[in-house]
């Protein structure tokens, strides 16, 4: 459930018109709804009622300074995947004990910064890297908290580019061989195992592969206990996957995957982590474009929006469905025609749907992309030289801009010309 409701035939961010946005801000711009961020967090801490539990947020999905303090606020940990989002954390408040560190790429320079500012935990990825990070704790006559992640060969039934837990990826170590690599670490100055850490992949819409892989994650839990390595924490990743289109079979809900979690660690007596991203911040927000033209092709109608490809890549990259909504609700029964819907960026690839069925729009028509709070924003280029569009936050009849639409200025005086030329 999110916040973005027609209301008397016009679309609403929680008690905020979109198209008073529009007015304000210009299009094209991404808008986020408080009221669904906080519930969507809630529904996984309440899921894990009952276990002692992190609930780390992977601002990777969504990594805007007031997105996170809304969650930091709700009682959110964060899981971050380099020093900048590490910095984002802290710069909310956000202290180094409900901070995770993921990603395959740790850099000296990334583990110096987050070990002298304090966190929660390093989820190593491979043996370089712990040797890395134990010679870096050392110099610095810190200890590091690690959990290794490993890769239980579980086919997560996602989009090949976003599948982690098989053993052809790059993330982790092959489970095969945590026993030879926990070893290695208890035998490594400045580092003290705490866990494992295990994450299969993301937009999951069932719950048999994490099934798997947390029953992997338990029987490791058990062998490595047996070899004398405190075992009191689990990092179960995220990757719950969120309804893109109305019509489609709903993913499980976030109390059945808790209820997973219970049946299938829960007796182990250890405190778990989970890093969900996209099903916190998918749903709570839309990303608003108006459409500059519509064009008839040979075959078919186009219909030409100022947002594109930069602005969100997922259809491009990843073939993602989006719906796509008129932010004027159309009349009931409404005669349906079928658009391209393109952006105009200078490629094919610069298509949001094709042959999708709105009513018939005119030029400077607003449309709402729905489900783009996630991996929207943060993926976002300037390519074309097309400046980032905004970000605003709503909170019930308040909004903000909460990342400003730099100028042309700004955007050109990034460059430098060498004093040669
Ligand atoms: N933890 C780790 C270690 C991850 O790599 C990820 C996502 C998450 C947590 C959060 O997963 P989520 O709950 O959001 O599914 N750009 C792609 C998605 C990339 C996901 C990368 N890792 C997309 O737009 O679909």
């Amino acid at each position: 459930m999110d916040h973005f409701l027609y209301r008397d035939g016009a679309l609403f961010a929680e008690d905020v018109a979109v198209s008073e946005i529009a007015a304000a801000v210009g299009t094209p711009f991404y808008v986020y709804s408080t009221a669904t961020l906080t519930r969507h967090f809630r529904l996984f801490d309440d899921a894990l009622d009952g276990l002692p539990h992190l609930v780390c947020f992977a601002m990777k999905s969504c990594s805007n300074l007031a997105v996170l303090k809304v969650l930091a606020g709700a009682g959110a940990g964060m899981d971050v995947v380099s020093g900048g989002e590490y910095l984002r954390a802290r710069a909310v408040g956000v202290p180094g004990e409900r901070i995770v560190f993921s990603g395959v790429g740790k850099t000296e320079e990334e583990m110096r910064l987050t070990l002298a500012g304090g966190i929660r935990q390093f989820n190593v990825e491979s043996e370089p890297e712990m040797r890395r990070l134990s010679a870096v704790a050392t110099a610095m006559g810190v200890v590091a908290p690690i959990t290794v992640r490993v890769n239980p060969d579980v086919d997560a039934k996602t989009h090949a580019k976003i599948a982690t837990g098989k053993s052809e990826n790059k993330f982790g170590i092959p489970i095969a061989r945590a026993r030879e690599v926990y070893a290695m670490a208890a035998a490594l100055p400045g580092l003290k195992i705490i866990g494992i850490d295990v994450h299969i992949g993301s937009q999951l819409t069932e719950l048999a592969p994490f099934e798997a892989a947390y029953q992997k994650v338990a029987e490791l839990t058990e062998v490595l206990r047996a070899d004398g390595h405190e075992i009191s924490r689990l990092d179960l990743g995220g990757g719950l996957g969120i309804p893109y289109t109305r019509s489609n079979d709903a993913p499980p809900l976030p109390t059945e995957y808790g209820d997973l979690i219970k049946r299938t660690v829960g007796h182990l007596g250890c405190e778990v982590e989970i890093e969900p991203g996209r099903l916190i911040s998918g749903n709570a927000g839309l990303m608003v474009s108006k459409v500059v033209y519509v064009k008839e092709g040979a075959d078919r109608q186009f219909l030409i929006l100022d947002g594109a490809m930069n602005d969100l890549i997922r259809p491009a990259m990843y073939d993602a469905w989006h719906d796509i909504v008129p932010v004027i609700e159309p009349a009931p029964g409404a005669e349906q025609v079928a658009f391209d819907i393109v952006g105009p960026v200078c490629e094919s690839g610069d298509t949001f749907a094709k042959g999708r069925l709105m009513p018939q729009l005119g030029e400077d028509a607003l449309v709402a992309f729905r489900s783009a709070g996630a991996y929207g924003a943060v993926m976002a280029s300037e390519y074309n030289s097309r400046p980032l569009i905004p970000e605003v936050l709503v909170h019930g009849d308040q909004f903000a801009v909460i990342r400003a639409r730099p100028t042309f200025d700004e955007m050109l005086s990034r460059d430098t010309i060498p004093s040669w030329l």
